[in-house]
């Protein structure tokens, strides 16, 4: 078992990980969807699990929030505990009419407000991206189960949730972005740069232009089906 500052392990890391920010997400995920599922870590309450899924081994952990919490957590799996397969399940606001509240998205590649890049000293401006073998296993997951509702694009990792700059989400929205969240730039970053797969899968949990309403049941059925195409990538 191994340590690092952030993850002291107490159990086995599979090489496929979901990546919840809400650590208590990933605990509900791990004792409602995994079997014999048993905790590898509770360092600064950053819950993780191993268990299985129709016996394929896989893992959980809570991230927390941002691209400072997700770059050390990323790095540490892939570069200590040889972690392939990197899926983040999280929540986003959407940014664009026609996604509506609990429509689901995948990041296929990250925009960002973010200066995690710079590390890299590159000449230009990175795109980051997800892992196309992880993207297209997600689609034809979802295509297979059925649910109609997902949109594919590019996202904003956006290092401010409470922004002072009220005209952003605009200048994102004309650019086609689909929505907002906090973590997909780093994740994509690491995973290239240390050579393993990443994906974003997000369920839209409000929306930036819109007051839109949803109901307790879409909640739900959106919560299930993220998690459903996330299990199937194991
Ligand atoms: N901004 C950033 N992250 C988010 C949002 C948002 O509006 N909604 C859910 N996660």
């Amino acid at each position: 078992m191994i340590n690092t500052p952030h993850i002291n392990q107490t159990a086995e890391i599979a090489e496929t990980i979901l990546l919840p920010g809400d650590p208590l997400r990933a605990k509900f995920i791990a004792e409602s969807f995994f079997e014999n599922a048993v905790q590898f870590n509770k360092v600064r309450g950053a819950l993780g699990y191993t268990g299985t899924v129709g016996g394929k081994k896989i893992s959980v952990l809570g991230t927390g929030m941002g691209v400072p919490s997700m770059g050390i957590y990323s790095h540490e799996l892939i570069n200590v505990f040889g972690v392939k397969n990197l899926i983040r399940i999280g929540s986003c606001g959407a940014i664009q009419e026609n996604i509506k509240v609990y429509d689901i998205i995948f990041g296929m590649s990250s925009s960002t407000t973010s200066n995690f890049g710079s590390q890299f000293c590159l000449p230009g401006v990175y795109s980051p991206a997800a892992s196309w073998e992880l993207l297209d296993k997600a689609k034809k997951s979802a295509d297979k189960l059925g649910i109609k509702n997902v949109h594919i694009g590019n996202i904003l990792c956006d290092d401010a949730f409470y922004s002072d700059d009220s005209t952003s989400v605009e200048k994102w929205k004309k650019m086609g972005v689909l929505g907002i969240e906090m973590e997909s730039a780093a994740l994509y970053m690491n995973a290239a740069r240390y050579k393993a797969n990443a994906l974003c899968i997000l369920t839209v949990s409000d929306h930036l232009l819109t007051n839109e309403a949803t109901t307790a049941e879409e909640r739900e059925t959106s919560f299930t089906n993220m998690i459903n195409i996330a299990l199937s990538l194991a």
